[in-house]
């Protein structure tokens, strides 16, 4: 286990960091944070963007020589990273998001957020954390889901954003981000 450690600390370091950062923290608002992210999702999507199963070119590159054990390694490395919280930059828009995250709208019939992604967007397993992730790369995701780019094992999410309007999407990204 030791030797997974240092191996994950070598990957992240040699390559990762130029782009999610140091200790998982992301360095521009395209990519993700994966400080706190759950080792078993971040396996999981590594494992996704190897087979093809989610497309990135950013990311199929990265993952072409990793192993599973390598993999599950470098999930635990950045798992243990925690975020400093930080306030939303638009209160009023992470307002409408908070309702959204934890009502969902009747409406239209989109579901609540937090019946999968946990009360403090925290997740679990392979159910990503969304708490403090950030805001314009969780808009991306779900407009990849709504346009269906985003499809490895993704039926839940392609029902959850398919009544979505774009402002429900801004701001539920705006108040996760800041949980
Ligand atoms: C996404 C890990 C290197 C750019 C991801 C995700 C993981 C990950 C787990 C999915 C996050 C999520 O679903 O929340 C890694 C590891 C790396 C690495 C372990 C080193 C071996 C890089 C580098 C870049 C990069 C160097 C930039 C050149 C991206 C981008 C996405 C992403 C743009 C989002 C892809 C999308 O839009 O679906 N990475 N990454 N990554 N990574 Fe990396
Ligand atoms: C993934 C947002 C509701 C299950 C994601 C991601 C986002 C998201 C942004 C991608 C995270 C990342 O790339 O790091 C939301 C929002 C919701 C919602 C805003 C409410 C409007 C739900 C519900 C469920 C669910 C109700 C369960 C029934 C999942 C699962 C994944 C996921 C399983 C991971 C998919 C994968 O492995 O690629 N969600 N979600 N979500 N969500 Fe949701």
């Amino acid at each position: 286990a030791q030797a997974d450690e240092a191996r994950a600390k070598k990957i992240a370091g040699g390559s990762c960091f130029l782009c999610h950062g140091a200790q998982g923290e992301s360095t521009s608002e395209v990519f993700p944070r994966l400080a706190g992210q759950h080792a078993e999702y971040i396996t999981k999507q590594l494992t996704a963007f190897k087979s093809g199963a989610r497309k990135s070119t950013a990311m199929v590159e990265m993952v072409s020589k990793l192993t599973p054990d390598e993999m599950l390694a470098l999930g635990k490395y950045y798992e243990k990273f925690v975020l400093p919280r930080e306030e939303a930059k638009d209160p009023q828009l992470a307002a409408m998001g908070r309702y959204i995250f934890h009502n969902g709208n009747k409406f239209s019939g989109v579901p609540a957020c937090v019946s999968c992604h946990g009360t403090n967007a925290e997740g679990a397993a392979n159910l990503p954390r969304l708490a403090g992730q950030i805001p314009g790369y969780i808009h991306t995701q779900l407009k990849s889901f709504n346009k269906r780019e985003r499809t490895n094992d993704n039926a839940v999410m392609h029902a959850v954003v398919e009544k979505m309007t774009e402002l429900e999407m801004a701001a539920v990204a705006e108040y996760v981000s800041s949980k």
